[in-house]
C-alpha cells in the first residue's frame, strides 16, 4: 500500500462519497458552516487570511492568490470572481474530478472569495465536454441557491451573490484567462494584450480575478484553520497540498492529493506503483504538455513549484550546444509545475514521435492572433512531423531549435511558450533521440 495514502486530503477528501455531492450530504458533513464563519469576518480580513496561507494558484502559473486578489482597486463600483474549469491542458484531468465530487465545496469556496472581493455577479467556466461535471455544477448551484447560500442577503448578511454556471465550446485557448474572458462577453476567444490585467479591466471592462477550480476549493479550508496552518501544510513558499493527476506508463495513473515535498520519483514508484511492463522511465512531462520534461536523473526533485523550476540539482536547459534556454533575470528555465498533469514516458518511447503529437495540439488550438505562434507552431508540427516520421533532414534539430527561440517570450499569451518551452526542453535533453531518427532517414517510425 503507499505510504502516502493516509497523508491529509482537503480537496480530494469526499473522493468516492456519492452523497457528499448532495446539499444534504454536504452539510452533513460540516458544509456551509465555514462561510457563516467568513461571513461574519471583515472582506479584508479574508484576503489577508488567503496571503498568509501561501495559497498559489493551481491553474498552471502558481501566482500567490491572495497578492492577486489585493490588486483588485479598493473604490472598484463592480468586481466579478470567475472560476476557470475549462482544464484542457494535455495532461490535466483534476478539476473534472474535483467539480465532480465536491461541487459544493467549489461553490462555499467561491462565495467566500466572493465576499472577500465583493463580487456580486460571478460565474463558473466549465469546459464544454464536461457533461456530467456541467449536470452536477448546475444542480449543485441551484441547491445553493434554494437553501440561501446563493441569492441576495446570504444567510442574512446583507451579501448578495449571485452564480452562473458558463459552457465552453472545445477550444482550448478559452482557458487562458483573458480569452476566457472575451469567450464569456460572447466574443471570439482571443486572448487580450496584458497590462491591463484582469484585476482591474477584466470582464465587462470591470475588475475580474480568475481562479483555478482547485484553488478556490482551498478557501474554505483557510479560512476554518487559518492561513498559517494551511501554510505549515506545504514547503517555501508554497501552502496546502497538491492535487496532481498521473497518465501514461505507469502501474497506477490516477489524481492524487499529495504533500508538495514529495519527489517526482516517489510519485512514480510509490504513489503510482512504478514504471509499467517493467521498463524504466525515460521522461517526465511535469505539469502539462507545456512544461519541459524532466529526465530520469532529475527526478528526485519535490514537486513543488518553486523546486521544479530552480532546483539547483536539475542541470541547465542546453537548446545547443553552448546555447542555454535563458528565461532572463539569471533564470535558466528547468521546468514548471504547472497544471499538475504529471505524464510519465517510458524507455520504449519513441520522443520525437511523442513530440511531434505535442505540437500537433498546439499547432491546431494557436487562435492565430499573433504571427509568431500562428506561423511557428505550424513550422514545429510540419519540422516535428518530418523528423518523428523518419524523413528528417539534416539541420532541422537545429531548425526546431531556432523557430521555438523565434515563438518563446514573442507572444500575445503563454499559448505562444506552451509550444515552445517542451519542444525546447526535449531537444535539450533527448537530442540523441532527434539525432538517430535524421541519420536513418526513412526508417519507418
Ligand atoms: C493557453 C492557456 C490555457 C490555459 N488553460 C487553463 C485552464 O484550462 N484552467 C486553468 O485554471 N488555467 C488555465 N490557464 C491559466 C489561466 O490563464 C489563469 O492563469 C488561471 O486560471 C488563474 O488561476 P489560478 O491563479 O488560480 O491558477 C491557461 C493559460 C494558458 C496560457
Ligand atoms: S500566442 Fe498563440 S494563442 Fe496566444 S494570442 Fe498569440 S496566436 Fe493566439
Amino acid at each position: 500500500m503507499s505510504p502516502w495514502k493516509d497523508v491529509t486530503k482537503l480537496v480530494t477528501a469526499k473522493f468516492g462519497n456519492e452523497d457528499a455531492r448532495t446539499l444534504a450530504g454536504y452539510e452533513k458533513l460540516g458544509g456551509y458552516q465555514v462561510l457563516r464563519k467568513a461571513l461574519g469576518m471583515k472582506p479584508d480580513d479574508i484576503t489577508a487570511e488567503v496571503k498568509a496561507s501561501n495559497l498559489r494558484g493551481r491553474g498552471g502559473a502558481g501566482f500567490a492568490t491572495g497578492v492577486k486578489w489585493g490588486f483588485v482597486p479598493k473604490d472598484a463600483k463592480a468586481v466579478h470572481l470567475v472560476c476557470n474549469c475549462d482544464e484542457s491542458e494535455p495532461g490535466t484531468c483534476k478539476d473534472r474530478e474535483l467539480v465532480y465530487w465536491d461541487p459544493h465545496l467549489l461553490i462555499e469556496g467561491m462565495v467566500i472569495a466572493a465576499y472577500a472581493l465583493k463580487a456580486t455577479h460571478n460565474y463558473i467556466y466549465i469546459r464544454g465536454e464536461m457533461m456530467r461535471e456541467y449536470a452536477v455544477l448546475a444542480k449543485a448551484v441551484e441547491e445553493a441557491y434554494g437553501r440561501g447560500y446563493l441569492g441576495k442577503n446570504i444567510l442574512g448578511s446583507g451579501f448578495e451573490c449571485h452564480l452562473t454556471v458558463h459552457r465552453g465550446a472545445g477550444a482550448y485557448i478559452c482557458g487562458e484567462e483573458t480569452a476566457l474572458l472575451n469567450s464569456l462577453e460572447g466574443k471570439r476567444g482571443q486572448p487580450r494584450l496584458k497590462p491591463p490585467f484582469p484585476a482591474i479591466k477584466g470582464l465587462f471592462d470591470e475588475p475580474t480575478i480568475v481562479n483555478n477550480v482547485e484553488t478556490l476549493m482551498n478557501v474554505p479550508f483557510i479560512i476554518d484553520k487559518g492561513g498559517a496552518w494551511f501554510a505549515a501544510l506545504g514547503p517555501g513558499r508554497s501552502g496546502g497540498t497538491r492535487t496532481v493527476c498521473v497518465s501514461g506508463h505507469v502501474n497506477k495513473p490516477g489524481v492524487y492529493e499529495l504533500p508538495m515535498t514529495i519527489t517526482m520519483r516517489q510519485i512514480i514508484d510509490e504513489v503510482c506503483g512504478g514504471v509499467w511492463k517493467g521498463r524504466k522511465v525515460k521522461a517526465v512531462i511535469p505539469g502539462g504538455t507545456s512544461m519541459p520534461p524532466l529526465a530520469e536523473d532529475e527526478l528526485d526533485v519535490p514537486s513543488e513549484f518553486d523546486a521544479l523550476m530552480t532546483d539547483e540539482r536539475i542541470k541547465p536547459v542546453e537548446v545547443a550546444p553552448g546555447k542555454n534556454f535563458d528565461l532572463g533575470g539569471g533564470r535558466v528555465l528547468r521546468t514548471m509545475a504547472g497544471s499538475g498533469g504529471i505524464v510519465v514516458m517510458d524507455d520504449a518511447t519513441d520522443i520525437p514521435m511523442a513530440v511531434w503529437r505535442i505540437m500537433k495540439f498546439y499547432a491546431h488550438e494557436s487562435c492565430g492572433q499573433c504571427t509568431p505562434c500562428r506561423e511557428g507552431t505550424g513550422w514545429l508540427e510540419k519540422v516535428a512531423r518530418r523528423v518523428a516520421f523518419g524523413q528528417g533532414k539534416p539541420g532541422d534539430i537545429d531548425l526546431l531549435a531556432s523557430i521555438a527561440h523565434g515563438i518563446a517570450g514573442n507572444t500575445i499569451c503563454a499559448l505562444g511558450d506552451a509550444a515552445a518551452w517542451p519542444m525546447l526542453g526535449f531537444l535539450t535533453k533527448f537530442r540523441a533521440d532527434f539525432e538517430a531518427k535524421v541519420a536513418h532517414k526513412g526508417a519507418a517510425a
